[in-house]
């Protein structure tokens, strides 16, 4: 059957940047397994690309390239054709919307910088252009909070304080441009159990995550080397108990000049900051060669959410 809307263009692409976290609050675990947050993103260059095209009503598939693609399943599971599912279900029509989706991922796979997250923002803009959905974007980001905590940031992109799981979000007012060195970890590192060792970490904690006051007036400062000395990760313990060589990754790179290094998220991912861009490609050398790492990525950040660029 045709489409009843016939569409504006036959393909429609977006691109979705990562995330690191500059600084992360954890609370006590809830009844529903979510640990409130007090969470400030930021989107930085680094971007999966994801093109969407009509298939026959009903059908959702996906193909996947990169580097990493042999860890990303496609299939039900992935998180892209999920939320094409879902914006389906919500706000389209079974007999009418289908899609074929490519990705191309370049954030790093289960690394903590919501790649995932990432790839479902961008399927749920894409879809919603290309089938061409009456979808405001506060409705993206509700359809968004339903696939995963840190969709709704991956949307919204720049820097933002997320509280309750992380999903509710407020912009932050950050100036200028920070640049940093990512160090990719060779494996993965599951996020529930990093959370599930921060609990063991945490026994009796019962205060909320405040909010990191510190991280926040670095950024309006714009001042780099306030920003490297107000940077926190309560994560960051867990995940090196996991994974131990961690330590290692963030001391040799602030030994290389880095401002400060920390753990992106649930890990493995280290993110370094530089005092500015030569620092950054200075680093980013120095680290090569220490052969710690999987890869080394220079960013810059903030860097806008999720964006069509055809
Ligand atoms: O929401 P998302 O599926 O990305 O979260 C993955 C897992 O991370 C959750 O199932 C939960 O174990 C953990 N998580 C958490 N508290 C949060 C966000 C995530 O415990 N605020």
């Amino acid at each position: 059957m045709a489409p009843l809307h016939l569409p504006d263009s036959e393909s429609v692409r977006v691109r979705a940047s990562g995330k690191i976290n500059l600084g992360l609050k954890v609370g006590p675990v809830r009844e529903d397994g979510y640990h409130p947050l007090a969470n400030v993103f930021q989107a930085v260059s680094i971007f999966d690309e994801l093109q969407a095209q009509w298939a026959p009503p009903g059908e959702v598939r996906i193909s996947i390239a990169g580097e990493q693609a042999h860890l990303v399943p496609a299939d039900e599971r992935n998180l892209a054709v999920r939320a094409a599912r879902l914006l389906v279900s919500e706000f389209g029509d079974p007999a009418v919307h289908g899609v074929s989706l490519a990705l191309r991922k370049a954030i790093p796979v289960t690394g903590g910088m919501a790649g995932g997250s990432a790839d479902a923002a961008a399927a749920l803009l894409a879809c919603s252009v290309l089938w061409d959905l009456d979808t405001s974007p506060d409705e993206l980001r509700d359809l968004g909070a339903m696939l995963g905590a840190d969709v709704p940031f991956s949307l919204l992109g720049g820097t933002a304080l997320g509280t309750g799981r992380g999903d509710r979000l407020a912009p932050v007012l950050s100036r200028g441009t920070y640049h940093w060195v990512l160090a990719f970890g060779d494996g993965e590192l599951s996020t529930p159990e990093v959370f599930g060792r921060f609990d063991e970490l945490n026994p009796g904690l019962n205060a909320e995550p405040e909010v990191p006051r510190a991280v926040m007036n670095a950024l309006v400062s714009g001042d780099p080397a306030a920003l490297g000395r107000a940077l926190s990760n309560d994560l960051q313990p867990a995940a090196l108990s996991l994974r131990p060589g961690l330590a290692q990754v963030l001391e040799v790179g602030v030994e290389l000049g880095a401002l400060a290094g920390l753990v992106s998220g649930s890990g493995p991912t280290c993110a370094f900051l530089a005092a500015n861009e030569a620092a950054a490609i200075d680093l980013s050398v120095k680290l090569s060669s220490e052969g710690l790492c999987r890869a080394i990525r220079r960013v810059t950040g903030p860097v806008p959410g999720a964006r069509i660029i055809t």
